[in-house]
């Protein structure tokens, strides 16, 4: 293992990415097995990462790029290790409350017109997802006012937020907001309010807004009631532009599917039927008990309806299945090598999807596949090679409703001079 030591440490920040590149100890590192599956560590030496695949030293990442592909001790699994973002901590942070996703947090930043340099409040931080995005787009020289009034969620969040390289761009206070209000005046450029009642701090955010300058607000509640008495307080205080959304993501899984002709369709079809009829003889030789030779009838169509899959299984392999048809049929053992559309490694088998640039040149690699043996006596393969082509696909499962956004603009309640009047005043200064 590596010594390090203090000059060689750069101190790691989630809002960017570490100059050198390289995890040191103490860094933290996002553990991806798929896009389903991740976990964040803090690189020990000595500690051990343990997944279903394997075991991940920790002293064995030291010195490693972020990005690198490492493989478990029993050689059956990899995973990346990756520089942690905002992004990627939203999907791995432990959960102290509910949380911004991806979808809301992008479209709220962009409303909010955030940039480099401006200065926010929101409230109330509760896990702080939301918070890791604003820091990276107000830093390094903006600054976030975060809000909390459950002092355990402020305490958890002071320590993420140190550990994070991020808390000279935070400032964390444990306040009841609806109650004492943000006691700040002329500060702040946008407000974000995720709060139960945020129509009872819409007054003392006014009073936090830079008054030279236009200001936006956003509340984000899951109630049409809770906006309803949001846009009441808003109106009273002077918001204008007072808009709702509704922000949902929908995802679509990018997939490679066997494009089967129509001869190759007819002829894996007739293959399905010799399969059966072969089936047939073998019940009726088996004068043991017609259930049990019933439900060999039954397993054998389940291979054929599994075969068959090419929409609905999740996982790559399942449509790897089906691209691969053997029409002796005497086995279900296929190689899973033949023609396997998508690139895997073991750990990815369990669900991530890949995208294959230009579907019809698509690769394998990973894992080898086992091949099983054929008896000797069984009749000479003919496989059927179909053209891959790349589709997309809902889930089944869409995340729906989360919250309704509501924004506001606040106008600058202190107008500056215009060019014509500072020309003037400049004119009779003379
Ligand atoms: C849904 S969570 C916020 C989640 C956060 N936006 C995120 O992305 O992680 C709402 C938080 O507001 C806090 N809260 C509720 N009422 C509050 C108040 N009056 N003042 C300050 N914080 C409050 C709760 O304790 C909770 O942690």
């Amino acid at each position: 293992m590596s010594e390090v030591t203090s000059q060689s440490v750069e101190k790691q920040s989630f809002a960017r990415y570490k100059s050198n590149n390289t995890i040191e100890e103490g860094d933290h590192v996002v553990m991806y097995m798929s896009r389903e599956s991740m976990s964040i560590i803090r690189v020990k030496d000595g500690e051990y990462f343990n997944c279903k695949f394997g075991s991940y030293k920790h002293s064995d990442m030291i010195g490693l790029q972020f990005g690198t592909k490492l493989g478990s001790n029993t050689g059956r699994g990899f995973l990346y290790l990756l520089h942690p973002t905002p992004e990627l901590w939203t999907l791995v942070l432990p959960h102290r409350t509910q949380i911004l996703y991806i979808a809301d947090i992008s479209f709220v930043m962009n409303f909010l017109n955030l940039k480099p340099g401006m200065s926010m409040i929101e409230s109330g931080t509760g896990s702080g997802s939301f918070s890791h995005s604003i820091v990276r787009t107000l830093g390094p020289t903006g600054h976030l006012y975060s809000f909390e009034y459950h002092q355990e969620r402020v305490n958890a969040a002071k320590k993420e937020f140190e550990e994070h390289g991020m808390s000279d761009m935070v400032t964390l206070q444990c306040r009841d907001v609806c109650k004492d209000g943000f006691d700040m005046t002329n500060m702040v450029d946008a407000v974000f309010l995720d709060l139960p009642a945020p129509w009872e701090a819409v007054a003392s955010a006014k009073k936090a807004f830079k008054q030279d300058k236009i200001g936006k607000i956003c509340t984000f509640s899951p109630c049409i009631e809770q906006i309803s008495r949001t846009v009441t307080a808003l109106n009273e205080q002077g918001f204008v532009e007072i808009q709702m959304y509704e922000c949902l993501i929908r995802f679509n899984e990018i997939r490679v599917i066997p494009m089967w002709t129509i001869e190759e369709a007819m002829e894996r079809q007739r293959a399905i039927e010799k399969k059966r009829k072969r089936a047939l003889p073998r019940v009726m030789r088996d004068n043991k008990g017609k259930s049990a030779a019933s439900s060999e009838v039954q397993d054998d169509n389940n291979e054929d309806e599994d075969e068959d899959e090419t929409e609905d299984g999740d996982e790559n392999t399942k449509s790897n299945k089906s691209a691969k048809i053997d029409t002796s049929a005497e086995d279900s053992a296929v190689s899973s090598a033949a023609a396997t559309p998508t690139t895997t490694g073991s750990d990815m088998e369990e669900g991530a999807s890949i995208v294959i640039p230009g579907s019809s040149s698509a690769t394998t690699s990973g894992s080898p596949a086992s091949t099983q043996q054929r008896p000797a006596t069984a009749e000479p393969r003919e496989r059927i090679e179909p053209k891959n082509l790349t589709v997309t696909k809902l889930p089944v499962e869409q995340r729906g409703h989360t919250s309704y956004l509501l924004f506001a603009t606040l106008p600058p309640s202190v107008q500056l001079p215009n060019l014509t009047e500072k020309n003037a005043a400049a004119t009779a200064a003379k």
